[in-house]
């Protein structure tokens, strides 16, 4: 069977990148890594596994729409079915989203609605709650609001540090992600 074409989006340093390209079978072949960080770790494995890359800066460009209609046609020259955001720092645009209408997925460390937005460990870790999580979701045009396809609870230990916790749910990421999105393709 041939492989679903996919973009991953990252601006950081792409281990959960990395955890779907260590899947074994996976059922997507991830042909494009987007970037709006030139330093970013993740344009690094990328490269290591020969996956072209097309890195932009935002303040290169007068719009959003503008830097999403150059996305979305890289995507579409490459026939690219969905795209897997992966710590991408940004919100998407009405432009994509047309684009790629129900296609488009995220990972946030957090059981939302709480904690949406960035360092959304730090917030449940300073906010002194006993659990917080991860959850898979569609991509709408709010902060981490779309239709949620999955979540998983992750317990916060009386001897969690910011960095044990962060590892824990690192963790439920790299098992979860990969296994909602062969879901979802093989629907
Ligand atoms: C992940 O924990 C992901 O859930 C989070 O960024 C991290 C990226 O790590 N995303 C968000 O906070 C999106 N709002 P990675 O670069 O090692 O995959």
């Amino acid at each position: 069977m041939s492989k679903v074409k996919a973009a991953v989006f990252a601006s950081g340093t792409g281990s959960n990148f990395q955890a779907m390209l260590d899947e074994d079978d996976f059922p997507c072949e991830i042909v494009l890594l987007v970037s709006d960080q030139e330093q970013a770790g993740v344009l690094k494995k990328a490269m290591q596994h020969g996956i072209e890359t097309f890195v932009f800066s935002a303040k290169d460009y007068e719009s959003k729409e503008a830097y999403e209609a150059e996305i979305a046609e890289q995507l579409k020259r490459k026939g690219i079915e969905w795209v897997f955001l992966a710590g991408y720092m940004r919100l998407i645009g009405p432009t994509l989203l047309q684009a790629y209408e129900g296609k488009i997925v995220n990972i946030h460390p957090s059981y939302l609605p709480a904690f949406p937005g960035k360092d959304a460990i730090g917030q449940a870790f300073e906010a002194g709650v006993r659990q917080t999580g991860v959850t898979v979701h569609f991509i709408d045009e709010g902060m981490d609001t779309g239709p949620i396809i999955r979540q998983e609870a992750v317990s916060i230990l009386a001897n969690d540090t910011k960095e044990t916790l962060q590892k824990r749910i690192q963790k439920v990421e790299h098992r979860l992600y990969p296994q909602v999105i062969r879901e979802l393709i093989q629907k």
